[in-house]
């Protein structure tokens, strides 16, 4: 059944009170107090609370206290809303279990004139979407899988330029947070030695001047080891965990990706702003300069990238001079 606002808002003040008070116990009676209900309220909220994973500590006759959250594997959607609070973009988290994709669960609430700023978070999918119509595979409480509503004044031949800025800013948070080497492969892929750690795929509705929404979807390989990449995929796929040899809690990772990430766009949708984000894309992009290999429908091209246009295309000089890529599969290629 599914919890009313007055529940959502009980959990919510119960983890800001414990959270802001560390290793406190905080009493039952204040919590009754702050949340004019009564303990047997309290104490459901407080269940609610365990049930999404927040360690929350009971000391009998005295009150409850929060346990360590640092390296909490959990994804508490409470806890992200009150992490996601500074976050100029975001405010709302729907955790499932389980859904189909949650592409189409943000879709849904699209249509339904939700605003942007929802993002829908799973553990599994049965119908993961990929790019280019492959499915997307990932495994229970490791990873992340999520999708985001946005609602940003572009053109639907824009919408590649989300895209980059997601790929900008997972770049960002997986080098700063995770101290890993990651690379963005253009279109929308992050790599590291070569291999996929993350993939983003964005889908938008509009007419031809403006888009309703956007749906940009990202899957992030964190805590999966060796063993857990299946064989055929094993030399093309990889995680953080891997590339850097330690687990990380994954909403932090997923709370500091969309600090960054409402930055970049804020800064594609400013004045200017788009011209800048390319250019910190250009640079950032691994892709840029090498020799690669473009696979586009049925078609085979290799040259070297050289540039990336103003709606996110790739430029490409080939044998057969310059051309430009929209959408494609590219494989960088070893410098002899
Ligand atoms: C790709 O590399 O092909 C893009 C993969 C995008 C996968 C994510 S997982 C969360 C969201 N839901 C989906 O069905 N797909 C995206």
């Amino acid at each position: 059944m599914a919890k009313t606002n007055d529940e959502a808002t009980s959990r919510a003040m119960i983890f800001e009170m414990l959270m802001e008070n560390p290793g406190e116990i905080i009493p039952s009676s204040l919590l009754t107090q702050k949340l004019s209900s009564s303990r047997q309220a309290v104490f459901k909220a407080v269940c609610a609370l365990r049930d999404e994973g927040v360690p929350v500590e009971s000391i009998p006759q005295r009150g409850y206290r929060l346990d360590g959250i640092e390296d909490l594997q959990k994804l508490s959607p409470t806890m992200i809303e009150y992490f996601l609070r500074g976050n100029p973009l975001f405010n709302r988290c729907i955790y499932m279990r389980e859904t189909d994709s949650t592409q189409k669960v943000i879709k849904k609430l699209a249509l339904q004139e939700a605003e942007a700023g929802v993002l829908a978070l799973t553990e599994r999918q049965s119908e993961g979407r990929g790019r280019r119509g492959r499915s997307w595979q990932s495994l229970d409480e490791k990873n992340l899988m999520f999708s985001m509503l946005l609602r940003p004044a572009l053109k639907p031949g824009e919408v590649q330029l989300l895209n980059l800025a997601a790929g900008l800013a997972v770049k960002e948070t997986l080098r700063e947070l995770c101290g890993i080497p990651a690379e963005l492969k253009w279109p929308n892929d992050i790599l590291c030695r070569d291999r996929k750690l993350c993939g983003i795929l964005s889908e938008a509705s509009g007419e031809p001047d403006r888009i309703y929404y956007a749906v940009t979807g990202i899957g992030i390989n964190v805590n999966m080891e060796s063993a857990d990449i299946p064989d055929d995929i094993s030399a093309v796929a990889t995680s953080v965990c891997i590339e850097s040899g330690r687990q990380f809690a994954r909403w932090k990772l997923l709370v500091e990706f969309l600090d960054r990430f409402a930055g970049f766009m804020s800064l594609l949708t400013s004045r200017g702003g788009a011209a800048k984000l390319l250019a910190l894309y250009r640079t950032g992009c691994d892709t840029i300069g090498k020799d690669i290999r473009v696979m586009q429908d049925e078609e085979v091209f290799t040259g070297r990238a050289t540039d990336i246009t103003p709606e996110g295309a790739l430029v490409v000089q080939t044998g057969e001079g310059e051309k430009i890529f929209a959408a494609a599969d590219v494989h960088h290629l070893r410098m002899a």
